[in-house]
Formats: C-alpha cells, structure tokens, sequence
C-alpha cells in the first residue's frame, strides 16, 4: 500500500460526496439566447446552424416563450435586413420603425419578464458588410461610426431594450453610448460590451446567416476582413487593455468571444475586474458541436453541459450561447 496522506479520490467516491464539493454549476438564467430574426412571413432554417432559423415575429414571440419557460431570462435579437435597406451608413440602424424596434416591442408586449439584449454595430445594415463606415479610402472610420452607434443605441432603448451590446470594436464607444443613453432618459439601460471580440473565422456560419460578411459592391476599396478594429487572436494583453478601458468608461458586462479557443483570455479578465463577466460561444464553436453530433462521433448533450459548466469555471457569470434551449431543458431533466 501506498503511504499517502491525501488521496484525492476520497471526495469523489460517491454522488453525494461529490455534489458536495462541486464548485461551480450551471443554470438556465446564466444563459443569453441569440435569435436571427427576419421579415419573412415564415421562419427560414440556417443550413449551417442546425436548429436556429431566422425567425419571423410571430414565431419570434414562440420561440421566447418557449426559452421563458424553460428557465433563460435572456435574449439576444440580430436582424436579418433586406438588401434594399443597407447603405455606406448603415442608418436603418437607427429607424424606429425598423425591424429590431418593433421586435423588442412586440416581445416587450408578449413576454413583459424577459429581459432585451441588442446588438449594436452596422454590419447587418451595411452595404458594405463592416461594423462601421467604410471611407472613399477604404478605412473604417471610428469617430464617425461611433455617432451612428448612439443613434441606435438609444433607438433599441427607446423601444425597450433592457442591455445594449456594442459589438463593433470601435475605440471609445462604451462611454460615447452610456452618455447618449443618459442624454435620452436611458439611465436605466445597461451596456454590455463585446470588450476583447477577435478578429475570429469562428463567426463564419453567423455571417452566412445574416448575410453580413464584408463585400465590395463596386466603387471603393472595402478591407475583406475586420483586422482593423476586431482583435489579433495572437493577443492577451491586449484584452485586459481592452477590458480596463470598458470598465472606465462605463461598461456594465464585459464579454469576451469568442468562447471556446479564448478562455485564457476568460480567465485572465476575471482576474482584474469586479462586473460580470459574459462569453459568447459563438456560430462556429455551435456548428462543430452540431456536425460531430449528427455524425454520432460525440454525445451533444454531455459536450454541451460540459463545455458550458467550463465557462463558468473559467470565471463566466453569462453565457451567450444557441445551445441555450436544449441545455435549459437538459438542466431541467437533471
Ligand atoms: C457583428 C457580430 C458578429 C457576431 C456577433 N455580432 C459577427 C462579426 O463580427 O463578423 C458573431 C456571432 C457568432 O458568430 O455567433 N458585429
């Protein structure tokens, strides 16, 4: 026999033993659930998202009822705008009547609990598929951007957004949106701010989505890729760079995305700050889980219940994720 004075193993020979050093746990209300919605009649299935559809309001309104009930107390709306609406600017952004604001609304009026998160940034209205302004140069304007992002910040809290979520990159937006907030009698509305967001090709199945990705139409320069604003994957530092600044400048949530290939990063955000932490188990780190499941080549529900519990270890209270139902439910099966 081995002469041991620990043996580790004595906390984990039975259930209970084990429940009662369990660190962390998973719950449904740490989850924000991401939902594409569109103007269609009918909801449309996402090939590379299987399970997630850009929804049509009615079915919206269903399937926020449905997540409801299962216990997630969040969501995140995208909108899938119509070509015909997108411009350099990208100001449908910012009209009232357009798709997002009466989405927040009708699920405002359908599901009164729930709490909104938006997305602020241009792509999805930009002809051009960047978050922001696209210069004659081909340079994507920060200063410029940042005066339309407030514009349409403050049109998601009018019509009733509870967590504006700038997710554009641009320097100085978190404070720039928390004063146009204020200026507009939305001090009560929160900013959740995508604070180190890389410059990732995990987001690929979410720009096939929305039909977002960056394109020249023609005429001026457009950069393929968002390596000007979007962070360097080969960076760490940098992030805690990001993340003080966020915090100074009035961030309530930081997030970090995408999640999986980041949770140093994770981590070492945790370190340092005292707000909530999100991460956002982006579009493509869903679509391997789907594909390898489809295959029978993995159990979905164990690597799902597992990779979420792991972001709560590594120091997540919030988890944006489109696992979000079916994990809600497994939790429930226990
Ligand atoms: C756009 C935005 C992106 C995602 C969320 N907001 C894509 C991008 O930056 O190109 C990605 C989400 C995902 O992949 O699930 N500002």
């Amino acid at each position: 026999m081995l002469d041991l004075l620990y043996r580790p193993r004595r906390l984990r020979r039975t259930p209970a033993l084990r429940a009662m050093v369990q660190e962390t746990v998973l719950q449904a209300s740490s989850f924000i659930y991401p939902l594409f919605v569109h103007e269609g009649a009918s909801n449309e299935p996402i090939a590379a998202m299987p399970g997630c559809n850009r929804w049509c309001l009615d079915a919206l309104s269903d399937e926020v009822g449905r997540a409801w009930d299962l216990g997630i107390r969040c969501v995140v709306l995208f909108p899938k705008v119509a070509e015909g609406l997108k411009s350099e600017d990208g100001a449908e952004c910012f009209n009232e009547g357009g798709l997002i604001p009466r989405a927040i609304r009708r699920l405002k009026q359908d599901h009164p609990g729930v709490a909104i998160m938006t997305d602020v940034a241009l792509d999805p209205y930009s002809c051009d598929g960047h978050d922001g302004i696209v210069s004659e140069e081909g340079v994507v304007l920060n200063d410029e951007t940042v005066e339309i992002l407030c514009q349409q910040a403050v049109a998601q809290a009018r019509a009733g957004a509870d967590l504006v979520g700038p997710s554009d990159m641009m320097d100085g937006r978190v404070e720039a949106i928390r004063n146009a907030l204020d200026d507009e009698g939305f001090a009560h509305v929160g900013i959740i701010s995508y604070t180190a967001k890389y410059a990732s090709a995990y987001y690929g199945p979410f720009r096939e989505a929305l039909d977002s990705a960056p394109r020249s139409s023609g005429g001026k320069p457009i950069p393929a890729n968002k390596d000007t604003y979007q962070m360097n994957p080969a960076n760490g530092r940098e992030a805690l760079t990001e993340a003080q600044l966020d915090e100074d400048e009035g961030a309530d949530i930081l997030m970090i995305k995408p999640g999986l290939a980041y949770m140093d990063v994770i981590f070492r955000i945790r370190q340092e700050t005292q707000l909530p932490i999100a991460a956002y188990n982006v579009s493509g780190e869903f679509s391997m889980v789907k594909a390898a499941a489809e295959r029978g080549w993995i159990n979905e529900r164990a690597v799902v219940l597992e990779t979420l519990l792991s972001f709560r270890r590594a120091g997540c209270d919030l988890i944006l994720t489109y696992h979000a139902p079916a994990a809600a439910a497994w939790l429930r099966q226990g």
